[in-house]
């Protein structure tokens, strides 16, 4: 499996996504209105999963990373672990008190699912 991970290709944004996230990820920051911070989260959780899962973006309908396996990127078991405890620290960040009712369970929502995929690569490890 380790030597076939040579053959496929990485595209650029990927590496530049890593640098970015060694670099402190820092999505948010002091001062920006929780519902905003919330949705900076979301979306970059949304780009993430699509980045990561292509096969799950195929199956909620978009094409656009049809042709990269899910495989390739089984490699970055530590980073996909790293990306979701410092997705959730900014996530605790967050005010959820501010959040408006709908926000909240978002809040919610996606707190869950990080949850879920950082104790998933425990159980493995
Ligand atoms: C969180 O937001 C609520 C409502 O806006 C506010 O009363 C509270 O002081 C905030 N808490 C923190 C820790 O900023």
């Amino acid at each position: 499996m380790m030597s076939s991970l040579h053959l496929l290709p990485i595209p650029h944004a990927y590496f530049m996504f890593v640098w970015s996230f060694l670099t402190s990820y820092g999505l948010i920051h002091d001062g920006m209105p929780a519902d905003e911070a919330l949705h900076v989260l979301t979306s970059d959780f949304w780009s993430w999963k699509l980045r990561e899962f292509p096969e799950l973006a195929t199956t909620e309908g978009i094409h656009d990373y049809d042709d990269k396996l899910e495989s390739y990127s089984y490699s970055n078991f530590d980073l996909r672990l790293a990306y979701c405890k410092e997705l959730l620290a900014e996530l605790d960040i967050v005010n959820k008190t501010s959040l408006s009712r709908e926000n909240r369970l978002t809040y919610d929502v996606l707190k869950d699912q990080l949850n879920t995929f950082i104790h998933g690569y425990e159980w493995k490890e």
